[in-house]
């Protein structure tokens, strides 16, 4: 077994019979193992303090190991893309989220280059002291446009933005529905606004129609296209619940942007839906569009209002202005180039017939995220280190990323990809290991 191998499966380790629950590592183990736990407090003041806080850290880690849920970084030696290089070696990856194949285009690169020799690197400040730039108030302006809604306000991240939002307009108490699948940057918000996070099973109107019927509801958020499962949430069902409920629908479209509707302006526009029923869109800007950052796009008084109450757009620094002045390429670019998206999906329609030859066991997506269910995380590591192996990186995703017992392989397509990729890959899916880890 290599040390990649190892790394990623790990021997069973001293704390090995302590495993039981995801979070509760250091409590467990202490009693048992008094080293690795822990370290017990005085019994009087005068006596000497032990706090070895990294030998209750190792078990934690060594815990993972055990569950097959340890997560290592590969280093890139090469711009994004469908074909990087990770240890001098060139891969074929199905596993970044550049959808359209934007992340190293040249054109985003010149006007990175041009934001810099016009703003330098650095924003310097945040946005309320003296960071906000021209950069960023023409972005703000090309995203309200794009999304067809009055205002659009930039974040540093889409973690911070819908950190912000919820936090923003969410009491402590009040009670907000969530998908359970929703992202965890969304449930995160919820938290910080000390509301009431109240969780409805994937895609379940009826379930949500349930919980929500005579309870009081300041909002319902979902994803638009679900991170780790590619599938469409209900936004129709949902927008006449919220109406009901008195609430406002909050959807985070970071998958569905640039990727499908007409422009690429998202799952909203799948769906005709407007901001009278959606009023609250988020979206990012590391995925389709290549770069970084994201937005809240809404009305007016909404914008204003997390201009003046969103901690994670007040008390952080404004993202660097070049990557802003190259996201208006970027968002230009994309609505432009529509062969991005028809390539897109010929390749989905492509990669779902030949798995559906094959009986694989995908969700039904139609969208570039094709989770290929694994269920134990072992299994779904020991594809992911089998398809390495031939040269293909497709991560494992695995609790927390994705409920216990639904770890998988995220393959994601890219418009960047040949239909010879494609077969390449599905040639190999048709030989993974039938039985792995625990399963
Ligand atoms: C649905 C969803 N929302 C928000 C985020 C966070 O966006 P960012 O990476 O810009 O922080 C992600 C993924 O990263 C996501 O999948």
């Amino acid at each position: 077994m290599t040390a990649r191998h190892e790394s990623q499966t790990a021997a069973p380790s001293k704390g090995a019979d302590c495993a039981s629950g995801a979070h509760s590592w250091a409590a467990d183990c202490s009693a048992s193992m008094p080293r690795e736990g822990p370290a017990p407090l005085p019994a009087s003041p005068g006596a000497q303090i032990v706090y070895d806080g990294d030998a209750a850290l190792a078990t934690g880690l060594n815990r993972l190991r055990q569950e097959g849920l340890y997560r290592v970084r590969r280093v890139l030696q090469s711009p994004q893309g469908v074909r990087p290089v990770i240890d001098g070696r060139s891969m074929l990856s199905f596993c970044s989220n550049d959808y359209l194949g934007l992340a190293a285009h040249p054109l985003l690169a010149d006007a990175l280059r041009e934001g810099v020799q016009r703003y330098g690197v650095g924003s310097g400040a945040a946005h309320l002291i003296s960071g906000h730039s021209e950069a960023h108030r023409r972005l703000e302006l090309d995203l309200a446009e794009f999304t067809g809604r009055p205002r659009a306000l930039l974040f540093s991240t889409g973690y911070m933005a819908n950190l912000g939002v919820i936090s923003a307009l969410c009491a402590r108490g009040e009670h907000v529905y969530a998908d359970r699948l929703s992202h965890a940057s969304l449930n995160d918000g919820v938290r910080l606004a000390g509301a009431k996070l109240k969780r409805y099973a994937h895609r379940d109107v009826t379930a949500l129609a349930r919980m929500s019927t005579g309870s009081s509801a300041s909002m319902i958020i979902t994803d638009g296209v679900f991170s780790m499962d590619g599938d469409l949430a209900p936004l129709a069902e949902l927008a006449r619940l919220a109406r009901a409920a008195g609430a406002r629908l909050m959807v985070d479209d970071a998958h569905g942007l640039g990727v499908v509707g007409r422009l690429g302006r998202g799952t909203l526009d799948l769906f005709g839906m407007d901001d009278h029923e959606v009023p609250i869109l988020v979206g990012t800007l590391g995925k389709a569009f290549g770069t970084f950052g994201a937005f809240v796009a809404g009305s007016e008084t909404l914008i204003e209002t997390l201009v003046q109450r969103a901690r994670s757009y007040i008390y952080t620094t404004a993202l660097p202005p070049a990557v802003a002045h190259a996201t208006s390429a970027a968002l230009a670019l994309a609505a432009r180039e529509e062969w991005r998206r028809a390539h897109l999906h010929r390749l989905i329609a492509h990669f779902r017939q030949g798995a559906a030859a094959l009986d694989l066991p995908l969700v039904d997506s139609h969208t570039p995220i094709q989770p290929l269910l694994a269920g134990d995380s072992l299994r779904a590591l020991e594809w992911s280190l089998f398809l390495e192996d031939n040269g293909v990186l497709v991560t494992a995703i695995r609790p927390p990323s994705v409920p216990r017992g639904a770890a998988r392989l995220r393959i994601t397509l890219s418009a960047a990809h040949q239909e010879q990729d494609i077969d390449l890959l599905l040639e190999l899916l048709a030989r993974l290991p039938k039985r792995g880890g625990r399963g």
